[in-house]
């Protein structure tokens, strides 16, 4: 009587949707923007071009790449009311608390943008989207220590910008380092998009309910957060911090490979990726050179690559096909450039904001139908209510 489904729990096996925007073959290890490989875009493009990519499905011209820079700088400040929501939360909230609250509330300052059956609307909210994350971002790091909020600056590029938000203050002129502003763009660019992964299929759901663009982000923000996605990235230097001692790495190796053991090691091993993942490789080289330029000796880093040894090496990972996945090496780069351990999960969620928007708006762009799984019951077949007295 349940009718006909196909079981795949944890969608191994379902695809969604149809999409133009990322290809990923996971047995080769290959990553694809629109026909783009990864590590072309990661070492030749930067975000803005990547973003106008994802979202266009080419590369843009010279003019283009121009306009959809002042585009995007048009839109890079927040509603000054905006202020109020953050003075709502404990300075010791979690930044991503405070993002899923933040990004959904911009549904109540731009209320053209909910105008989705509008093409020129739904393009101006993924401007908004992008360009306001940073802000966004930089303020809850600013909130946490007490700082002023401080204004984009739109002569600088999306990286700098993020970073003058992040570490400048009102009394004195912040000067850019250029190896931290293209480590930082080149962490948002292997960042940016990922096909159905957890949080784009779930903003994927949530707009096919027809809920506005920033409800949607704010629901991808949410299911980015969990350690087992987006919060790998934290997990992982909490782990390694953990570690603290190559001469302990064994004994965390032989936990992960316990059954009755919960623990796993953070930044290994991923749905799609039975071989490397080619994000994780340039991640690992751009982490030697940021430390180098930047002549950070950083033992978390040694750490690291231990672990990735001794797991590339054990059958136990080797069978299972468990590599590094990008958050294995991020988070030491991260650090590198000064950024807290709670920020991680956030610079994630604002660089894979164009890959939310992008999927969304390739769907409601498209013919779509409200998305709407199926179940197998297995609870209480039908019975009768009992008074209270006589249960
Ligand atoms: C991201 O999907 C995406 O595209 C996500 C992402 C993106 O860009 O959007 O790439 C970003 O989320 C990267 C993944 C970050 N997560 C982690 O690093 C957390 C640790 N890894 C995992 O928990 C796990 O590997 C997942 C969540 C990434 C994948 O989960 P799956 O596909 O459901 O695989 P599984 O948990 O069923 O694992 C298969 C087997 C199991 O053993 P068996 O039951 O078959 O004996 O491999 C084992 C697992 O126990 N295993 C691990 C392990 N990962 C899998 N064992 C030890 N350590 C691990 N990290």
């Amino acid at each position: 009587g349940q009718g006909v489904f196909t079981y795949d729990p944890g969608f191994v096996s379902t695809a969604a949707c149809e999409s133009k925007i990322t290809y990923i073959d996971g047995g080769k290890g290959v990553l694809l923007h629109r026909g783009y490989p990864i590590d072309q875009l990661a070492d030749h493009s930067d975000y803005l071009e990547v973003c106008y990519l994802l979202l266009y499905g080419e590369l843009p011209s010279a003019a283009e790449k121009l306009q959809f820079e002042n585009t995007i700088n048009n839109h890079t400040m927040v509603h000054e009311q905006l202020r109020n929501f953050y003075q709502g939360f404990r300075r010791d909230a979690h930044p991503m608390a405070i993002m899923c609250g933040v990004v959904g509330a911009l549904s109540a300052f731009y209320h053209d943008s909910l105008e989705i059956s509008d093409e020129r609307h739904r393009e101006i909210a993924a401007f908004r989207l992008i360009a306001k994350m940073p802000t966004l971002a930089a303020m809850c790091y600013k909130y946490s220590l007490g700082q002023p909020f401080m204004y984009p600056k739109n002569e600088l590029s999306y990286s700098e910008n993020f970073l003058q938000m992040m570490f400048g203050n009102p009394c004195e002129e912040y000067v850019v380092n250029p190896i931290v502003a293209k480590a930082m763009d080149k962490i948002f660019i292997l960042h940016a998009d990922h096909e159905q992964n957890a949080s784009t299929s779930t903003v994927r759901l949530a707009g096919s309910s027809g809920a506005n663009p920033f409800a949607c982000i704010a629901a991808g923000i949410a299911a980015l957060w969990g350690p087992a996605h987006g919060g790998a990235n934290e997990a992982v230097l909490d782990m390694l911090t953990e570690i603290g001692d190559v001469s302990n790495v064994d004994k965390f190796v032989a936990k992960a490979k316990d059954k009755n053991d919960p623990f796993r090691l953070m930044g290994f091993g991923h749905r799609v990726y039975k071989n490397y993942d080619p994000r994780a490789k340039v991640m690992r080289e751009t982490c030697h050179e940021v430390l180098g330029d930047l002549g950070i000796q950083d033992p978390l880093l040694e750490l690291a690559m231990k672990l990735e040894d001794i797991a590339r090496s054990d059958s136990y990972f080797v069978e299972k096909n468990l590599y590094p996945n990008v958050d294995f090496y991020s988070g030491i780069i991260l650090k590198a450039i000064g950024i807290p351990t709670s920020m991680f999960t956030v610079i994630f969620a604002l660089a894979r904001t164009v890959g939310w928007v992008a999927h969304w708006h390739e769907m409601i762009s498209g013919s779509y139908r409200i998305g709407r799984p199926r179940q197998l019951y297995t609870g209480s077949p039908q019975r009768d209510f009992v008074p209270v007295d006589k249960r």
